[in-house]
Order: structure tokens, then sequence, then C-alpha cells
């Protein structure tokens, strides 16, 4: 079998969560590749609203199986307070979660390295989530991570205190910064010994014989195509690779093992931190859709700037992740709107190109729209593809058409009913 992958198209935040709980009972298992708690994946159904941030969007469907897989980093006291949570909830995910040994750990002196690093950039801050990620990648390519296969190696103690003490000379380095370390850390170390009694697991064998088995695989991406380390709007993206290669390296599968490759995206387009966003609205349409979407981050609560749906970049992350279907989110939203631009193409040095440049500060392109049609029906009740107004069906045929990928999934509503499959 293959390893089906699920990721966001733009820059996070496009609705991965629900999608992959719509999709979970076709998989046997699911499994997160990358990231960490700066997700927030957000699920609703039968009127109850649950956001994950680091286990796997499975854990609502009885019988399937979650994996944390090698590329995630984990906080140990986030992951403690989510699993309480589900457990409050009547879910109790323990018995399936498995969790890898090569996932990274997040510790308190990486979550204040990542606040002493962006309170020092100022002006130029990335707009991180502040949970350590940026950190703790860096000391996993910079060979001084800490390891979920440590904590059960004796040494666990010692490599901690090794570590603290070399971020603690990395603070010393921001004399602004004030920080209460022992606080945190009393916590941190309570929600250690909970994460060594889990499943941990060689995550890269059991998944590939799982496949051998004929098992079928969901890899559950987080962020989006426009954070990935390598082919987003670096500086401005988080640490990981979010494409769909990182499924690969996230898990420890070939290349040969990926099979579809969905990729999700909002039929207009929102960004949460800071970075360039050729299509941003900084109007009062811009805070219309932020009203009507609820654009406000499910991890920080921070509100989510708003624009028009950029063709241009969707093109670009269909290529980069070799995108084989699409699942368009939050149409819904867009109803009411007498016409909806779309940017088809940039201006860059003079000339209209249709791909993604290298920079797309405003000094380097200046988005090209066309305006579609809009619609004025509520769409929240739409239960089938018939039902469509006709400017929607449109709509759909003209973005398929100019990513020249097939949309298979239309979201109408934030619930799991609210989902139409074409
Ligand atoms: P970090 O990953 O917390 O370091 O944040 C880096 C950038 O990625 C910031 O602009 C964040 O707002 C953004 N980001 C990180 N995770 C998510 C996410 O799950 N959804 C949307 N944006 C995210």
């Amino acid at each position: 079998m293959k390893v089906d992958v699920l990721l966001g198209l733009q820059w996070g935040d496009e609705g991965k969560g629900k999608i992959v709980d719509v999709l979970t009972p076709k998989y046997d298992i699911i499994a997160r590749f990358q990231g960490g708690p700066n997700a927030g994946h957000t699920l609703i159904f039968d009127g109850q609203k649950h956001v994950l941030h680091t286990i796997p969007s499975g854990v609502f469907r009885p019988g399937t199986k979650n994996v944390v897989g090698n590329g995630v980093v984990i906080d140990p006291v986030i992951f403690k307070r989510e699993i309480t949570q589900l457990i409050a909830a009547g879910v109790d995910p323990r018995p399936n979660l498995l969790i890898s040994r090569r996932a990274h750990l997040i510790l308190p002196t990486h979550r204040l390295l990542d606040a002493a690093s962006e309170q020092a950039k100022g002006k130029a801050k990335i707009g991180s989530t502040l949970k350590g990620i940026g950190p703790t990648y860096m000391d996993k390519t910079g060979r001084n991570g800490l390891r979920v296969g440590d904590l059960t190696s004796g040494k666990f103690e010692e490599r901690y205190d090794a570590l603290k003490a070399k971020h603690l000379g990395l603070l010393a380095q921001f004399p602004n910064f004030t920080f209460d370390l022992a606080s945190v850390e009393a916590e941190w170390h309570e929600a250690v010994n909970e994460l060594r009694e889990l499943q941990l697991i060689d995550t890269e064998h059991y998944l590939n014989e799982a496949l051998d088995a004929g098992k079928r695989v969901l890899a559950e991406g987080a962020q989006g195509a426009m954070l990935d380390i390598d082919f987003g709007t670096y500086p401005f993206v988080t640490s990981s690779n979010t494409i769909a290669a990182g499924a690969c390296n996230g898990l420890g599968v070939g290349p040969g093992r990926i099979g579809e490759v969905i990729g999700i995206f909002k039929a207009y387009c929102t960004r949460v931190g800071s970075g360039p966003f050729p299509t941003e609205l900084l109007d009062e349409t811009g805070e219309a859709l932020r009203q009507a979407g609820g654009e406000f981050g499910a991890t920080t609560g921070r509100p989510r700037r708003c624009g028009w749906l950029d063709l241009v970049q969707l093109r670009y992350a269909c290529r980069v992740n070799g995108v084989t279907q699409l699942a368009m989110m939050k149409a819904d939203i867009l109803s009411g709107f007498d016409k909806i631009p779309v940017c088809h193409s940039y201006v860059h040095e003079g000339e209209q190109i249709p791909n993604l440049p290298f920079g797309i500060e405003p000094d380097e392109v200046t988005p090209v729209f066309s305006d579609h049609k809009g619609w004025q029906e509520d769409l929240t009740g739409v239960t089938a593809e018939a039902e469509f107004p006709e400017s929607l069906s449109t709509y759909i045929d003209m973005v398929e058409r100019e990513v020249d990928t097939p949309i298979k999934v239309i979201s109408v509503g934030p619930d799991r009913a609210q989902t139409i499959k074409r």
C-alpha cells in the first residue's frame, strides 16, 4: 500500500484537521510528519469543537492508529494537556497513540530562546507562535537535540542539563530578556514522566510493516506550503519541510511509497504572523472576510490577515508538492460578494508572470486580478454539487483549469457533515 499525504497549500489554517477527520474512515493509520504545537487543527462534529496541536486528527475514530513521526517536535507539557483535554471530552487517545523515538523534544529553554530571539528582532520578527519550534529544529540540525528515545536511555537528566546549560549561555546574550525558568521546568519534568509511559516506538518500522501488510496510511501535514523552510516565504516561514517530501523524511518512508497528494486550500487566502502576502486586503473587505470566516488563530488567537485567492501561489504549491487532488475549503464564506477578484499572475520586473518568483515582497511583485462573478446564496445547507449556484461551479472550474489539478472536495461549513465530495 501507499501513503497518501494531506497538506495545506497556503500559509496554514486551510482546514486540514476537518478533511483528515472526514477522510479517516478510509485509513487505518494517521501520521503526523512535521511541525509541533505551533499547529492547531480544528475538528467540529456532533456540535463539539476540538483543537489538536500535536496529536494526529485520527484520534476521534475508534480503531484508527495515530502516529507522531520522527519529523515532529513535541512539547511534553502541551502534549500532556492535549491528552487530558481529550480524556475530559470522552476520548482516551493513549491506546492508539504511537510516538517515534526519533522525534525531538521542545525544552522550556527552547521556548525562552524563541521568545528572546523574536523580541530581539523587533519589527523584523517572524511572528512565531512562540512554541519553541525554531530553536528545537536548530538543535536538531545542529546535532544537539534531545529525542524521545533519550527518555529511556538512563542518561536523560545528564543530557537535559547539558543542553539547558548551553541554552542559558545563549540566553545570556539577550540582556533585555528576563525569564523565570524554575516555574516552567517543574511542570515540564512532570509531563516528561507521563510521556515516558506512552507507546514510544520505532515508527519507521511500524509504518513500513503496516504498509507491507496492506494497511492504509494518511500522512497529515501541518502549517502550509508557503511556510515551508525551503519553498516558503523565507525567512517568514516555520522551521520544517511542510511540503509532501517532508512526509518521507518525517516518517521514514521511501518516495516510491507516496500515493495521492491531497492539497487543501481556502477559496480565499489567510496568513498569520509576518511576511509577504501579495493579495492581502487591508481594508473593510479584509475585515469582512475575517469576521465571516472566523479568521482568528486556533493556537494563538491572533487575527489572521485575509486576502483574495492567489492562483500564482496555489499553482506553485501544487507544483512543489506534486498535488494530485484538491479540497477547496470555506466556499460558504464567499457568499454575498457581487464580484470575487482572483489573482492569476504577478507583474515582476515589468513582466506579467504565471509562476512564483524568488521574492514576493510588495516591491517585487504586483498581483494582477480578474473579477469572478460572485454568488448570493447561503451554501451552508447545500448537500450536493447539483445545488451549487452557477457562479460557484464556474469558480471551481476556473481554479481547476488554472492550477491543472482536480478539486475533489468542496467544504461549505465547519462541520464534518458540510462536505461535498465530487
Ligand atoms: P513558528 O513555526 O511558531 O516558528 O512560526 C513561524 C511562522 O509560521 C509564523 O508566521 C507563524 O504564525 C506561522 N505558523 C506556524 N504554525 C502555523 C500554523 O499551524 N498555522 C498558521 N501559521 C502558522
